[in-house]
C-alpha cells in the first residue's frame, strides 16, 4: 500500500476528520528517537488494537504492544504494516485472535504473544508468515493446537509454548514434524504425560527440547524419537521413572536436566546409552557420600576425563576428603550450589581433584572462610574462577586463598562478611575480579589487596564503609573499575586513592561524601572515564571556587544527580570548567538556585544532558546557557519550571535531536525557538499548560505540518482546565481574522476604486444626490430657519407613503386625525407640496415643517427610493439631532428577511415601537383598529425630544405611550 493512500486512510479513520495531516505524532505509540522504525505503545490501557496502531506508518519494523488491555485482534489488523519484523503483544488480555489477523506480515520475523488468555490458535492464523523464525506463546491457556497451524511457517526456529495447559504432544509433534528449521522446542510447564508421538519423528534439525515442569510419568517414545536432540530438560516431572529411558536413543544429548524426578541416576547410565559426562546431576538425590561414590565409580568406568559436574541441590551437608577420588577428572567446573555445605574445609574433598578451573559452592550455609596456610592443604593450581555468593560468610580470615593462587574471579558478594582479614586476600596475584559487594565491611586496611596486583574489577558496593584510608588502593595500579557505592564515605585520606594509575570507572554514588576533593583525583586523572557521584551529600555555600574536575581530561560520564538532602543548591560558577570530553551529564534533583549562563561552556563534546528536578522553583535559563553545546543530541529539562522556551536560550544547538521538556510552566512555544533546532527529532512536551488560544495556533500548525519532529502523543495533549479538549484541534480559524480583515479591506479597496465606483454611481445616484442635499441644507440659511421654526411647526405630522397606498390614507387616516374629533393638521405631498419647488427640497421642508413624520410602510414603501428618502431624513432627526420625529405604521406584516435589506429602517426598529395596522382580518376589526387611532393619536401628541437614558429617568412619563420591547418588534393592539 502507498503512502499516500495510508495517510489518508488512517487520519480520517484516526482523527474522524478528512484534514489532511502529516504531523509526526501517534495516539498510543512512541516511536524509538535512536532507532527509526521502531513502535512502543506500552501501558497505555487499550482495549482496542485499532486504536493502538491505526495511525503508524507502513514503514514501521519492530513493534511492541506490550501491558495494554487487548482481547480482541479482529481480520487484517496489520494489513496496513507490511514491514513488520518484530511484533509484541504480551502482557494484554487476547483471547480471540481472528483468523486472518495477521495477514500481510509476510515479513514477520518474531511474533511474541506471552502473558495473554489465549486458549485456542485458528488453524490458518499463521498463513501469511512465511518468515516467522521465533514465537513466543509464554502463560497463555492452549490446551491444544489445531491441524497444520504451522504449516507455512517453514522457517521457524524458535517456538515457545511453555506455560499453557497443552496435554497431548503427540498433536504438537505432529505439528512441527515438517519445520526443517526448527532447533528449539520449549514446553515447560505443561500438562503433558508422555512423549508419544503416533508414528510422526521430530524434525532433525531440532536440538533443543524443554519438557520441564510437566506431568510425564514416562517418555513413551519410540527408540530414536529423540535421537538427534542435543540439550533435553525432563527437570521437576517428579513422577518420570528411571525406566522410561529404557531403550531410547540419547546418544547425541550433551545436556540432560533430570532435576527433580523419579530418576535414579546411576541406574539410568547403566541402562541409557547417554554420554554419562553430559548428564548433569543437580536435584537428583544425591546427598550423601556414599551415592556419590556409587556414582563417582560407575562415571570412572565410562570415562576418563569430564567436563563438568553439575550437583547442585542435592541437600549435601559434607564431603568426605575421599567421595570425589572415585571420580573421573574434572576439568572444567565442579558446582555444589544450593547445598547445606557448613564449611568448606579448604576444598580438601578437591584433594584428587586438582584439575578444576571453576568451583561454586553458591546458595549453602557457609559462615566463615578459615586461613588455608597449613601443612596439608590441598594445592588447587588450576582453579580461575571461585564463587561463595549467597552463603552467611561472616569472617574471612588471613590466608583464606592461599590453596587456590591463581584465581582470576573471586565472588564473594551477598553474603555477610565483617570481617576481611588483612591478609586474607593474600597471595592472589592473578586475581583480576573481586565480588566483595553486598557484605558488611566497614574496613579496609592499607595491606587488604597489598598482593593484588593484577585486579580490574573491584566491587565493594554496599558494604559499610566510611572512610578510605592513606594507601588502600596502593597496588592496584590495574584496577579499572572501583565500584564503592553505597556505602558510608565521608572521605578519603590525603592518599587514599594512590595508586589507582588505571582507573577508569569509579562508582562513588550514595555515599555520604560532602564535597569533591579535587587533589584525590589526580592519580588517575589521565584515564577516568567515568565518575558516579550520585547521592551524596554535596552542596556548595559560594560560586567561588575552582573546578574540581579541571584536569580529568578523559572524563565522559559524570553523574551529580540526587544530592541529599539538600541538592548541591549552588552551582559553583567554574564548576564544569575543563570537561571537554564530557559525553554524559546528569545533574537532576538537585535544588539548584541558577544556573549561570557560563555554567555549560566548555562542555563542547556533551550529547547528553539531563536536569530533570535539577532545579529549586521557578528556574528562568538564561539565554546563552546552552551556547557551546554544538554536540548535544539529548536535552531532558523536566520539570524544572521553565515558563519560557525561547530561542534565545535554546537556539544554539545545532545537534539537538531529542528534546524532553514535560511538566514545566511555559503556556507558549514559540515555533521559530522549535525550527531553530535543525536536527530536531523528538519533542516531549507533555504536561505542560500549553493554553489552547491564538498564542499556541503556530505552534499547533507547526506540529500537524511537520513531518520531521515527532511530538509525543500530541493527539492526547488536553488544553489546561479543560480535559474534554484537545490542542491539536483547537480552533484557530479566529487567529487568522486579523489577517483576514486586513486582505479584506486592501482588496475590497482597490476593488471599489476600479470596479465599483462607476456601478455605485449608476445605482445610487439618489443616495449621492440625497446626501448632497443634506449637505447643502446643512449649511443653508433655510435650514436654519427651518430649525428655528421646528417649535412652532406648520404641520403635526407629514405623511410619508407610497402611492399604492393612498386609498388607505385618504379613507382612514385622514378622516381619523384630521377630522372625527381630533384635528391633527397632516401634510400630504399630493396636497401639501409647494408646486414647482425642488421635489428634495419639498421633502425637506415637510419633514423639517412637522412635529412627526408618518412613515405608512408597505411592501410598495419599502421599494420606493423617494419614502426611502423621507426615512433616511427623519431618521436622521432621530439619530443625529435625538428628535423623536418618526412613527411607523405598518399596513401590512413584514418579516424579518424582508427589512434586512434596509438596514437605517432596521436600527430604527430597534429604537422604537411601530404600530401595526390590524387590517380587517382579525376577530374584531372595529375594537382593533379604534385602539390602533388611539395610540397613532397618543404618539402624535407626545413631544419629540428623544428620551435618553439619563433623562428618561427624570421624565419617565414620557416613554409611557411608547413601551419599547426588543421581543415583540410589533405592537399589535
Ligand atoms: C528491532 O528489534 C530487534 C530485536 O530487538 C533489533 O535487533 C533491531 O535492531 C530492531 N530494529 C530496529 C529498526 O529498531
Ligand atoms: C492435567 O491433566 C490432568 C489429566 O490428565 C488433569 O486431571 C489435571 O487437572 C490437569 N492439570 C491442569 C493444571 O490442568
Ligand atoms: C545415604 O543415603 C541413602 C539413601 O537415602 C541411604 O540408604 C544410605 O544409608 C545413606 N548412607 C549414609 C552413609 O548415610
Amino acid at each position: 500500500m502507498g503512502s499516500l493512500p495510508f495517510r489518508l486512510l488512517s487520519v480520517t479513520v484516526v482523527l474522524g476528520a478528512a484534514q489532511l495531516i502529516s504531523g509526526y505524532s501517534f495516539n498510543n505509540c512512541i516511536e524509538d528517537p535512536y532507532s527509526k522504525g521502531s513502535f512502543n505503545c506500552i501501558n497505555r490501557k487499550e482495549k482496542k488494537i485499532s486504536a493502538v496502531i491505526n495511525d503508524l506508518p507502513p514503514s514501521a519494523i519492530n513493534l511492541t504492544i506490550s501491558k495494554n488491555h487487548l482481547w480482541h485482534i479482529p481480520s487484517k489488523c496489520f494489513a496496513h504494516l507490511p514491514n513488520l519484523r518484530h511484533l509484541r503483544i504480551d502482557d494484554n488480555k487476547l483471547s480471540i485472535i481472528e483468523q486472518s489477523a495477521f495477514q500481510n506480515l509476510h515479513q514477520l520475523q518474531c511474533l511474541n504473544l506471552s502473558i495473554n488468555n489465549i486458549s485456542e490458535l485458528k488453524p490458518s492464523l499463521f498463513a501469511d508468515l512465511h518468515n516467522l523464525n521465533f514465537l513466543l506463546l509464554t502463560d497463555n491457556k492452549l490446551k491444544k493446537l489445531p491441524e497444520g497451524i504451522f504449516s507455512t511457517v517453514l522457517k521457524l526456529n524458535t517456538l515457545i509454548m511453555r506455560q499453557n495447559l497443552l496435554t497431548n504432544f503427540s498433536g504438537i509433534a505432529k505439528s512441527v514434524s515438517h519445520l526443517t528449521k526448527l532447533r528449539k522446542l520449549d514446553l515447560c510447564s505443561n500438562n503433558l504425560t508422555s512423549l508419544s508421538h503416533s508414528n510422526v519423528s521430530l524434525p532433525k534439525s531440532l536440538t533443543t527440547l524443554y519438557i520441564c515442569r510437566n506431568n510425564l510419568f514416562t517418555l513413551g517414545c519410540e527408540h530414536s524419537f529423540l535421537r538427534f536432540i542435543q540439550l533435553l530438560d525432563l527437570s521437576y516431572n517428579s513422577r518420570l521413572p528411571t525406566t522410561a529411558f529404557q531403550g531410547v536413543d540419547l546418544r547425541h544429548i550433551n545436556y540432560l536436566r533430570l532435576r527433580s524426578t523419579s530418576v535414579k541416576v546411576v541406574e539410568l547410565l547403566n541402562i541409557s546409552n547417554v554420554n554419562a559426562e553430559y548428564v548433569d546431576f543437580s536435584g537428583t538425590g544425591l546427598k550423601n557420600d556414599t551415592l556419590l561414590m556409587e556414582l563417582c565409580k560407575l562415571l570412572k568406568k565410562k570415562v576418563k576425563w569430564l567436563k563438568n559436574m553439575g550437583l547442585s541441590s542435592n541437600w549435601i551437608e559434607n564431603l568426605a576428603n575421599n567421595t570425589l577420588n572415585y571420580c573421573p577428572k574434572i576439568t572444567g567446573t565442579l558446582d555444589l550450589s544450593h547445598n547445606q555445605l557448613k564449611y568448606t574445609n579448604c576444598l580438601n574433598f578437591l584433594h584428587g581433584q586438582t584439575h578444576i578451573q571453576n568451583f561454586s559452592a553458591e546458595h549453602n550455609h557457609l559462615t566463615s572462610l578459615p586461613s588455608c596456610k597449613t601443612q596439608n592443604m590441598v594445592y588447587l593450581k588450576n582453579l580461575e574462577e571461585l564463587s561463595y555468593r549467597y552463603n552467611r560468610i561472616l569472617s574471612v580470615n588471613s590466608y583464606a586463598f592461599y590453596h587456590t593462587p591463581n584465581i582470576k574471579t573471586l565472588q564473594l558478594n551477598i553474603n555477610t562478611i565483617a570481617f576481611l582479614h588483612r591478609k586474607a586476600l593474600k597471595g592472589l596475584k592473578r586475581l583480576k575480579t573481586l565480588r566483595l559487594d553486598n557484605n558488611l565491611l566497614t574496613d579496609l586496611f592499607n595491606n587488604t589487596f597489598e598482593d593484588n596486583l593484577n585486579l580490574q574489577i573491584l566491587n565493594l558496593r554496599n558494604n559499610r564503609i566510611s572512610v578510605i584510608f592513606n594507601g588502600t588502593f596502593l597496588s592496584l595500579r590495574n584496577l579499572t573499575i572501583l565500584d564503592l557505592g553505597g556505602n558510608k564515605i565521608t572521605h578519603f585520606q590525603p592518599s587514599g586513592l594512590d595508586g589507582l594509575k588505571s582507573l577508569s570507572k569509579f562508582y562513588l554514588d550514595g555515599n555520604n561524601l560532602r564535597q569533591i576533593d579535587t587533589s584525590l583525583y589526580r592519580v588517575f586523572q589521565d584515564t577516568l572515564t567515568v565518575l558516579d557521584l550520585q547521592s551524596n551529600q554535596i552542596r556548595f555555600f559560594t560560586e567561588d571556587i575552582i573546578s574540581p574536575f579541571m584536569n580529568l581530561s578523559k572524563l565522559s560520564d559524570l553523574k551529580l544527580d540526587g544530592q541529599q538532602p539538600y541538592g548541591i543548591t549552588l552551582l559553583p560558577r567554574n564548576f564544569f570548567r575543563g570537561l571537554y570530553s564530557l559525553k554524559f551529564l546528569y545533574l537532576t534533583n538537585n535544588k539548584i538556585s541558577h544556573l549561570a549562563p557560563d555554567t555549560f561552556d566548555d562542555l563542547t563534546g556533551l550529547q547528553f544532558l539531563t536536569l530533570d528536578k535539577c532545579c529549586a522553583g521557578v528556574t528562568q535559563l538564561e539565554p546563552g546557557v546552552f551556547k557551546n553545546l554544538r554536540n548535544l543530541n539529548r536535552l531532558i529539562v523536566e520539570d524544572i519550571g521553565i515558563q519560557n522556551f525561547s530561542k534565545e536560550v535554546f537556539g544554539n544547538l545545532t545537534q539537538l535531536s531529542a528534546l524532553q521538556l514535560n511538566r514545566n510552566g511555559m503556556q507558549t512555544i514559540e515555533v521559530d525557538a522549535l525550527e531553530s533546532l535543525p536536527e530536531l527529532h523528538y519533542l516531549d512536551i507533555r504536561n505542560i499548560p500549553l493554553s489552547c488560544t491564538c498564542k499556541n495556533s503556530l505552534l499547533q500548525n507547526w506540529t500537524l505540518n511537520n513531518p520531521n519532529v515527532q511530538v509525543v502523543y500530541f493527539y492526547n495533549l488536553q488544553c489546561p482546565h479543560d480535559a474534554k479538549h484537545k490542542f491539536y484541534n483547537f480552533d484557530t480559524q479566529v487567529c487568522y481574522i486579523d489577517l483576514g480583515e486586513y486582505l479584506f479591506f486592501s482588496t475590497a479597496v482597490v476593488i471599489f476604486l476600479f470596479t465599483v465606483t462607476p456601478l455605485l454611481y449608476v445605482k445610487l445616484y439618489w443616495k449621492m444626490k440625497y446626501g448632497y442635499y443634506v449637505f447643502r441644507s446643512w449649511f443653508s440659511e433655510q435650514w436654519r430657519r427651518l430649525r428655528d421654526e421646528e417649535e412652532n411647526c406648520k404641520y403635526d405630522a407629514f405623511v410619508s407613503y407610497n402611492s399604492s397606498d393612498e386609498q388607505w390614507v385618504m379613507d382612514q387616516l385622514l378622516p381619523n386625525l384630521e377630522g372625527n374629533g381630533s384635528s391633527f393638521k397632516l401634510c400630504l405631498h399630493h396636497r401639501d407640496f409647494e408646486l414647482g419647488r425642488d421635489i428634495v427640497d419639498n421633502i425637506v421642508s415637510a419633514v423639517y415643517g412637522s412635529r412627526k413624520t408618518i412613515c405608512v410602510v408597505s411592501r410598495n414603501f419599502l421599494s420606493s427610493e423617494w419614502c426611502s428618502l423621507e426615512i433616511q431624513l427623519a431618521s436622521y432627526r432621530l439619530f443625529d439631532e435625538h428628535r423623536d420625529v418618526l412613527l411607523l405604521v405598518f399596513l401590512e406584516p413584514i418579516s424579518e428577511r424582508q427589512l434586512s435589506s434596509y438596514h437605517r429602517m432596521r436600527m430604527v426598529m430597534l429604537k422604537k415601537t411601530y404600530l401595526q395596522w390590524p387590517g380587517s382580518d382579525c376577530t374584531d376589526p372595529t375594537q382593533a383598529q379604534d385602539l390602533f387611532w388611539n395610540q397613532l393619536r397618543r404618539a402624535m401628541r407626545t413631544g419629540s425630544r428623544l428620551v435618553t437614558e439619563e433623562n428618561e429617568r427624570e421624565g419617565p412619563e414620557e416613554t409611557e405611550h411608547f413601551e419599547t420591547s426588543d421581543e415583540n418588534h410589533y405592537l399589535l393592539p
